[in-house]
């Protein structure tokens, strides 16, 4: 132990982090050990790299920006439809078809205590955001007669409490081997002067790296090798928190398949400039999501030779990739995105600081910027209401009580 503390002083120093030994000796004999193993495996120069760019501003200056085409749903003839909806059928009877559910996110904004997919909706009697979305792969499971195996995308912090809730519910009948979890990876957090902060236990205070991870995570926790093993070609991912998520669509499978893609996205009408969804666009020549955090307001409120908004085409983080597409990406990094962020963190005087303000850097890469590594991909625009009910706040637009009233509409109207 000796030894390895004395690398962990070394690399500390040389990097101007020694502040991460502070709770050392107050820790179990474990825990220091535990602390020493997080040290070392900081990429310190990875960290610096993050936190020199956080100052420089997301510019799009010099970037060749447009629209990205989409297919819009509604005007797909009936034949057509049947035509690409059989191809996509097929895929899914052969078992060539899962779906993935990211679950990683904490949830802040929506003050639950516990996984997102835990909360409780009413929609008729209360029922967890995770049943409303099981019922949904089970109804198409039994629509198609055939297993579409679930693959859970969790986080360190709530990756026991999610695991938990499904045994609860028995995996909601559909086999324990049939619906995976995988945890997503982490990263510190860093002050505004650099420094990585020491959390409330004395440890590294890390952070999801953002639903960007997942590509990776997958590669490293077998999910893939599962998937090829299982013969699996399509993969629809979905952030947990759209509860009206048509995770099962043919339609999207075949489309995307007879455009000769290896991946999909669906959108839907920004409601308006300053609604908080990414927007598709083709970015030199690549397609590509930008942010509502990233784009300018100019941007935002440029509008069409119809009046509608030029870029308005909304990521509602429903997206489909071939296995191949998932492959490729895994072995390559996505840039990371840095948030603001409240965090709780012990300070150089050893005391625990409960800051009011936002005080430290949380990095995150987001899955859409995988876009960029593919040529082209289809988007196919939906209505907002079948297929888009976000629960993000915990009152106002987005809200439990949007996503109920959408959810409960939508249940009534399509049969
Ligand atoms: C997200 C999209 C935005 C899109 C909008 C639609 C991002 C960065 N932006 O915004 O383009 O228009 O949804 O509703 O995603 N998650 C993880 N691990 C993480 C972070 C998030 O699994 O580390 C999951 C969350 O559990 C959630 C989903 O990703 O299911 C979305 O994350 P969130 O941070 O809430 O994104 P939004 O800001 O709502």
């Amino acid at each position: 132990m000796d030894e390895k503390l004395d690398k962990v002083r070394n690399i500390l120093k040389k990097y101007n982090q020694e502040h991460l030994l502070i709770w050392y000796n107050k820790l179990i004999e474990q825990k220091r050990e535990e602390l020493c193993d997080q040290i070392l495996n900081i990429n310190f120069e990875y960290m610096q790299q993050l936190f020199n760019q956080i100052k420089q501003k997301k510019e799009f200056k010099g970037c060749e920006i447009k629209p990205l085409p989409y297919i819009d749903k509604q005007k797909i003839s009936k034949e057509e439809r049947e035509k690409l909806e059989k191809i996509g059928i097929e895929k899914i009877k052969q078992g060539k078809y899962a779906v993935v559910t990211m679950a990683g996110g904490q949830g802040t904004r929506l003050g639950h205590n516990g996984p997102k997919g835990t909360f409780e909706l009413n929609v008729g009697e209360k029922t967890p955001i995770f049943t409303l979305l099981a019922k949904t792969i089970r109804e198409a499971e039994e629509k198609y007669d055939a297993t579409i195996p679930w693959y859970i995308m969790t986080s360190r912090e709530n990756n026991r409490s999610t695991v938990g809730f499904f045994i609860r519910h028995n995996y909601f009948g559909k086999g324990e081997e049939n619906v995976k979890f995988f945890i997503q990876n982490e990263l510190p957090m860093v002050d505004t002067n650099g420094k990585i902060l020491v959390d409330e236990e004395g440890m590294v205070k890390q952070a999801a790296d953002g639903h960007g991870g997942i590509f990776e995570a997958m590669r490293k926790n077998g999910i893939i090798d599962d998937m090829k093993s299982r013969g699996i070609e399509w993969i629809f991912i979905a952030g947990v928190d759209n509860v009206l998520a048509k995770m099962v669509d043919p339609l999207l499978v075949g489309l995307t398949i007879s455009n000769n893609h290896l991946a999909a996205g669906k959108s839907v009408v920004k409601r308006n400039p300053k609604e908080k969804v990414g927007i598709f666009c083709r970015k030199d020549n690549r397609p590509s999501v930008i942010e509502y955090t990233e784009i300018t307001p100019d941007m935002a409120e440029k509008k069409n030779e119809n009046g509608e908004l030029l870029f308005g085409e909304s990521h509602i983080l429903c997206n489909l990739f071939n296995i191949k597409a998932i492959e490729q990406i895994a072995v390559k990094n996505l840039p990371y995105h840095s948030a603001f962020k409240k965090a709780k963190y012990i300070d150089e005087h050893g005391v625990i600081v409960v800051p009011e303000e936002p005080n430290a850097y949380k990095f995150e890469a987001f899955l859409f910027d995988a876009f960029e590594m593919l040529e082209d991909m289809t988007i196919m625009r939906v209505k907002r209401e079948e297929e888009f009910a976000p629960v993000k706040n915990a009152e106002g637009e987005d809200s439990p009580e949007t996503a109920e009233k959408l959810y409960i509409e939508y249940m009534k109207n399509r049969k």
